[in-house]
């Protein structure tokens, strides 16, 4: 740490696997600091990320890149041209107008009925488990992916495929890749669009009522969004619900291995299961910070951000944030309420979140009646990481029953 600058290695598999200490320091000794890999500055504390998250007009989420970064010469593809407008990535009033058309489908009413379906899912992808097995590549993978396409209405036979563009689409390239990587990297890509524009034409031709066929009606009928932003709609909805859930779920596991007492817990009492996802958003919620551009100068802590420039709201830090929460580092089911922040706030707030949390009840309360209780089946320092700091999970875990 120097100054007001601190450099952190987004691609440093130890910062991956625990950025809990890192975040405490900078929280404690200095709450803005820029980071240039990330070339923005960086906000830690609970009260601040709250507030720009909940200052639309001040904190900008439009990015508005014409261009993706090159990597060894080799420009990165993007599965919508850049620039395209998507309600993340949006200001009011495109935001609204992105937002409103998929709103309705979200509804904790709508979601709800869901709700022995993916019980049914969860417990049929433990029947495979033995006694020890990969809570990954078992449970957290495959469960938000069999979702979201039967959503969109894309068959879920093509899960392991479309879990490898997700990937692609979603892991961040190491700023010295090699190009052949880059290129193949591109591939994927391309091969991505390529069928989500065939899913897109097939349902100008016939009309169907899964999410890609709302979204062309309101294309085709009403011309809500044009071609682009359709592409980026059906884009965001299935990388924005894969990765972040299924962290979501192998993180509670991995905490649940940490503190045994509290799978009794649930056990003892499944009625604390809402709780206990509302714990396991704030305890290790799959995405570390989101970005903002300053409309007009701000001071945080004596420390000017000048309009344009980004800064990162770490929502995993502020979650952790003492001044909040008490004895932050524990799992604990029964904290009087304290808004986390693991799905954003105003806005912005995640459109999937009902989803999010089904899901992860479903997945947790199978493994917990079939399995628990439960231990990791290698040493935790072990346990390897995927190569994305920002959605942050473990990439396999092992767990075995005890
Ligand atoms: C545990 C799982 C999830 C987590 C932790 C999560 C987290 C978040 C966060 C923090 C944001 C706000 C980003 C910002 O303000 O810049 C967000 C927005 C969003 N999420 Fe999620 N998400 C999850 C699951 C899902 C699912 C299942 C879907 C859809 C199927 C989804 C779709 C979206 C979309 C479309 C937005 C943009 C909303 C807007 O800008 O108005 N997410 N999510």
């Amino acid at each position: 740490m120097q100054g007001n600058r601190v450099e952190l290695d987004t691609f440093n598999p130890a910062m991956i696997a625990r950025p809990h200490a890192f975040y405490a320091e900078l929280r404690e000794k200095m709450p803005i600091v820029f980071i240039p890999q990330l070339d923005a500055w960086v906000l830690t504390r609970y009260e601040d990320v709250r507030e720009v998250l909940r200052d639309h007009v001040q904190w900008s989420s439009a990015r508005g890149d014409r261009q993706t970064p090159m990597r060894n010469g080799v420009q990165l593809e993007s599965v919508a041209p850049p620039g395209t407008l998507t309600m993340l990535g949006a200001d009011r009033p495109d935001h609204t107008r992105l937002r409103k058309l998929l709103a309705m489908d979200f509804t904790p009413n709508r979601i709800g009925h869901l709700a022995p379906h993916v019980a049914s899912i969860a417990n049929r992808l433990l029947d495979s488990a033995g006694d020890e097995f990969d809570v990954v590549d078992t449970l957290s993978v495959p469960l938000p992916v069999t979702m979201i396409a039967e959503l969109l209405g894309i068959p879920p036979e093509l899960g392991a495929q479309f879990k490898r563009w997700s990937d692609a689409a979603i892991e961040p390239m190491h700023p010295d890749a090699p190009a052949d990587d880059v290129r193949a990297r591109n591939a994927e890509i391309v091969a991505f669009r390529a069928y989500l524009q065939e899913q897109i034409h097939q349902r100008h031709e016939e009309p169907t009522d899964d999410f890609i066929g709302r979204l062309v009606a309101a294309h085709d009928e009403e011309e809500k969004l044009n071609d682009d932003e359709l592409l980026g709609a059906v884009n965001l909805l299935l990388l924005a619900g894969n990765e972040t859930t299924t962290n979501l779920i192998s993180n509670a596991v991995l905490a649940l291995c940490r503190f045994p007492e509290r799978q009794t817990e649930l056990v003892e009492n499944p009625d604390l299961m809402d709780a206990a996802i509302e714990e396991f958003l704030r305890y290790d919620g799959s995405v570390q910070f989101t970005a903002r551009t300053a409309m007009s100068p701000a001071t945080f802590h004596g420390q000017q951000v000048e309009e344009g420039q980004t800064v990162a709201v770490f929502i995993a830090s502020g979650n952790r944030d003492p001044r909040v929460f008490e004895r932050p580092d524990e799992l604990d089911f029964h904290r009087p309420k304290a808004k986390h922040l693991g799905f954003g706030d105003w806005i912005h707030i995640c459109i999937g979140q009902f989803l999010a949390r089904m899901e992860t009840k479903a997945a947790l309360s199978a493994l917990l009646e079939r399995f628990a209780p439960f231990e990791l089946a290698i040493a935790e320092e072990e346990i390897p990481y995927r190569a994305n700091f920002n959605l942050r999970g473990p990439l396999h875990l092992p767990i075995r029953r005890c």
